[in-house]
């Protein structure tokens, strides 16, 4: 997707070798204009698969996934990362391990918000390990209901979550998809024309 592409450009960050900072537009303050168009892209590569409810993970993908759920006409559910104290057995819960941040923490759903009709795809900002996706999935899984893909917003696709994911047949779209982030510059695989 070209104008995310130029987004990533011209207002991300290069951290480090495998860190890209967009707190200007996703992770902190957010572009709606450009999360509008985000959802419109999703929208048009999961028209045709019947999905009936939206996936993620709080807090950043809840902005890309609530504007592909207002262009599809279905609802966004996010998982949370706090553990509920109360009514644990009416939640769907997994475990997912950051390597990023060496640690582990609990997701939930609750059992009210997906149902084994439901037709899903899982959303989130960044596809890195894919450890988010596996509990996303893990999740779906749990409830009965059926993955119809992963829309990923900006995939590191030199990081090996996305050859995991790929290699159980899962279907991912990605709108950008990162090849390297070596001496400070972001390089695709693909530059986007549209
Ligand atoms: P994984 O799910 O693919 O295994 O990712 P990992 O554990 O490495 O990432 C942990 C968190 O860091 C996730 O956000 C993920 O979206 C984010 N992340 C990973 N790589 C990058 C990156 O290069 N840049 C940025 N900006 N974020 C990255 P989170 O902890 O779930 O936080 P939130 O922002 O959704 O609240
Ligand atoms: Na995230
Ligand atoms: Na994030």
């Amino acid at each position: 997707m070209k104008k995310l592409q130029d987004k990533i450009i011209s207002d991300g960050k290069v951290l480090s070798e495998s860190v890209l900072k967009v707190d200007s537009f996703l992770n902190h303050q957010i572009d709606p204009p450009l999360m509008q168009a985000i959802g419109e892209e999703f929208a048009s590569r999961f028209k045709e698969d019947g999905i009936t409810k939206i996936l993620t993970l709080e807090s950043s993908g809840i902005a890309p996934a609530m504007m592909t759920g207002l262009v599809l006409g279905v609802p966004a559910v996010f998982a949370r990362k706090r553990k509920s104290l109360t009514l644990v057995d009416h939640m769907y819960t997994a475990s997912v391990h950051s390597f990023t941040k060496n640690e582990t923490n609990d997701i939930s759903v609750s059992k009210d918000f997906l149902k084994k009709e439901d037709v899903v795809l899982v959303m989130d900002d960044f596809l890195a390990n894919g450890q988010a996706a596996l509990g996303l999935l893990d999740i779906v899984e749990q409830a009965g209901a059926k993955l119809a893909g992963i829309g990923i917003v900006i995939e590191k696709g030199f990081q090996p979550g996305g050859k995991l994911l790929r290699e159980r047949g899962i279907r991912i779209e990605t709108l950008a998809n990162i090849s390297s982030l070596e001496n400070g510059n972001v390089s695709f695989y693909e530059e986007a024309k549209i």
